[in-house]
């Protein structure tokens, strides 16, 4: 019965190349249809990377269309019968079963008979796999705080607007490093982490650090944290950032909250396959900082007596600041402020659904606007005066957001 497979085995054991090891090997596979697919071994130069008859015989059966084996003859020249190595083992138990007959043969016939299960008691198995035990996902990890499961408003904090954390009560911190997908502390430069805990009495949660383009990263690496964000229950999604003042009505100091935005990054999010369970493929940012949400802002500050204007923000990719010709072009373009985050993180969000609001601390006049350069410092510095109006904001406006969203 096995005498046609040790027949095809052998003469495809004669095709076999081997000149540098001079050891040829024919191997032949029943499979369950009844057909047999043959293979040899085949060397090349660099020796170690030769194919075994086993592995030719395997690819020969894929490639023939079938997809399980039942009988395997091996035909080589030795002082003892020569079996398939560890590799090809694994090779022939993926399409083969425990049960299998495996025969090893020479030119006289066949002189032993295992089973594949005998030849591989420890297969590498799905078993294996499935056995291993994921690494929680972000969700998994932030879902762990009470308090990021009953928060509704997550708030992204800009350049020098950390202060925020202080006012927070109850508060529990996740570096970026245990949340997958959220952007690396390497790459960032300082600090990431997620702080998890009440403003005046209600559940928020702060992200301090953010992935920013001019850092080499791609856009859409804004994705996996927004996404991981809405999947937790967020819905409203607070963004900040430090800008440079285009129009004449701002000041270092001030804050501003906006109105909408000009993205002249080249770069967007969602370039790529979308996934259509997250959003639409096209989606409308005709009212990506929510208008109605701005209007209550806007009263909660005038009641407390902060002057809280609304502009357009210009994302620019930075690292470089701007320089004058474009603070005059981005003006000409219409915007007010001018950046180098937010509108990424905008677009991914409203694109999975969120409700968005964005601010701007102002540090600084765009260039060209005063006299003397910018620089980091000096918008880290100013940022804090801004970042004292957004604490007071933000406390007042907290709990009348939450009940809302
Ligand atoms: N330009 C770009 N980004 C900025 C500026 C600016 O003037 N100030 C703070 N961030």
């Amino acid at each position: 019965m096995s005498e046609d497979l040790w027949r095809a085995a052998l003469a495809t054991r004669e095709r076999a190349y081997a000149p540098y090891s001079g050891f040829q090997v024919g191997t032949a596979l029943r499979a369950d249809d009844g057909r047999i697919f043959t293979g040899c071994n085949v060397e090349n130069a660099s020796y170690s990377q030769a194919q075994c008859s086993e592995a030719t015989a395997v690819g020969c059966l894929i490639a023939g269309g079938a997809r399980r084996l039942v009988e395997i003859c091996i035909v080589a020249v030795g002082d003892e019968p020569v079996g398939p190595c560890g590799g090809c083992r694994q090779r022939l138990w993926e399409f083969g079963a425990a049960d299998v007959p495996l025969h090893l043969a020479d030119l006289g016939g066949i002189r032993r008979t295992f089973r594949l299960g005998e030849l591989l008691p420890f297969a590498f198995g799905p078993h294996n796999l499935a056995t291993s035990p994921a690494p929680p996902s972000a969700v998994d990890r932030l879902a762990r705080l009470q308090l990021a499961r009953e928060a509704r408003t997550a708030i992204v904090l800009g350049s020098g607007l950390g202060g925020l954390v202080d006012a927070m009560t109850d508060t529990e911190t996740i570096p970026y490093a245990e949340l997958p997908g959220f952007p690396s502390t390497d790459v960032q430069g300082h600090a990431g982490e997620v702080v998890a805990g009440r403003l005046n009495g209600v559940p928020l949660l702060c992200l301090k650090g953010r992935a920013h383009l001019y850092e080499g990263l791609p856009a859409a690496a804004v994705n996996p944290p927004i996404r991981a964000l809405k999947a937790l229950g967020i819905r409203l999604l607070v963004l900040t950032n430090a800008a440079g003042a285009i129009a004449d009505r701002f000041e270092a100091g001030d804050l501003v909250l906006l109105a909408d935005h000009i993205n002249a990054l080249g770069a967007n999010p969602l370039v790529g396959p979308n996934d259509p369970t997250v959003g639409p493929r096209f989606p409308d940012l005709s009212d990506v900082y929510d208008a109605k949400l701005r209007g209550r802002l806007r009263t909660v500050a005038a009641a407390d007596g902060i002057g809280l204007g609304e502009g357009v923000y210009l994302a620019t990719l930075g690292p470089s600041f701007e320089t004058p010709a474009e603070t005059r072009a981005f003006k000409v373009l219409g915007a007010d402020l001018v950046g180098m985050s937010t509108v990424p993180e905008a677009i991914a969000a409203r694109h999975a659904g969120l409700k968005v609001l964005g601010f701007s601390a102002v540090t600084n006049k765009a260039a060209g606007l005063k006299q003397g350069g910018l620089s980091h410092d000096e918008t880290l510095a100013v940022g804090a005066i801004a970042g004292e109006k957004l604490k007071a904001v933000l406390t007042r406006a907290l709990p009348e957001l939450h009940h809302e969203l």
